[in-house]
């Protein structure tokens, strides 16, 4: 870009006021031999409005299943408040038909790592641990986002896996910042979770998200500090490790091709926040 042209990030600005200096310092990175992102991975100002609406909406299917979530319901009903919430907001699911996964949102309990699928006869049971993972299309804008909810008496040994996996989330968080690397959250969600007996999965990570579903990076938790891409103002993607009690190990069912479950049968819990890189550290969109 010439120096005088406008940003091609939308600020308005010149290029040589704007990201011609975030540009340099990305360079400089580069030159001594860092992961860097290309421009492609830095959100333009209205690409970023567009996918915050996505986000908010995201939000909203959220808060709606645990309002209504409960012991005794199918999570094929939560399926069903998740579609018919997000549709008549003018979204859509993005799992739905995503890969050829038959359902609107993932449903993952206690020993169940990631992707179970929503069905009638799985029902909700005093004691469970559950993953509730959403994610968003909005006007073409993607927004990705998972909780933990916990059904009626839950046993001080998985309400201590769910604190915890919250604790390590939290932590990550604090290192999302510009100039620190993606190896510097999956160094603090990992040690965390280390310290307290457990374990993260390594071959199952985040993304990059907001135009697509999956975009670049992939996001490691196990990847030591200083490590993986340079973080840089305009980044977006999922902070979402899954935290197991025993091994990190896992398999995939093999009928359905998509839920992940843990080798040992241990329980497994998973937190995901989408989060914006900014000039001073992150914007948490959805969680
Ligand atoms: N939110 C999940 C993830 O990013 C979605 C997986 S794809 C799906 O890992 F088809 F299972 F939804
Ligand atoms: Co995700």
């Amino acid at each position: 870009m010439e120096r005088n042209e406008l940003c091609w990030c939308g600020s308005g600005k010149k290029y040589k006021k704007c990201h011609r200096l975030i540009e340099d310092k990305i360079q400089y990175y580069q030159d001594k031999g860092d992961i860097v992102p290309d421009r492609s991975m830095l959100k333009t100002i209205p690409q970023i409005e567009a996918i915050k609406k996505s986000a908010e909406l995201n939000t909203a299917v959220l808060d709606y299943v645990a309002a209504h979530i409960h012991e005794g319901m199918s999570t094929e009903e939560i399926d069903r408040l998740v579609y018919d919430f997000t549709v008549s907001h003018g979204g859509i699911p993005a799992p739905l038909h995503y890969q050829g996964f038959p359902k609107s949102v993932c449903t993952s309990i206690n020993n169940e790592i990631c992707h179970g699928i929503p069905d009638e006869s799985i029902i909700l049971q005093d004691g469970d641990i559950i993953n509730v993972d959403v994610s968003t299309i909005l006007d073409g804008y993607f927004s990705d986002a998972s909780r933990m909810f916990l059904i009626g008496n839950v046993s001080d040994r998985a309400k201590r896996l769910v604190r915890v996996t919250e604790e390590c989330v939290k932590l990550g968080l604090e290192q999302a910042k510009p100039w620190n690397h993606l190896g510097d959250i999956a160094d603090a969600i990992n040690t965390h979770a280390k310290a307290n007996g457990y374990s993260v999965v390594e071959d199952i990570g985040g993304h990059g998200i907001g135009l697509e579903f999956h975009e670049d990076p992939w996001v490691s938790y196990v990847s030591p500090k200083g490590s993986e891409m340079l973080l840089v103002p305009g980044m977006m993607f999922t902070i979402e490790p899954m935290i197991n009690e025993g091994s990190p190990d896992f398999f995939i069912d093999e009928d359905n091709d998509w839920t992940v479950y843990t080798i040992d049968d241990g329980l497994s819990a998973q937190i995901e926040y989408m989060v914006l890189i900014t000039e001073d550290g992150c914007e948490v969109l959805t969680k």
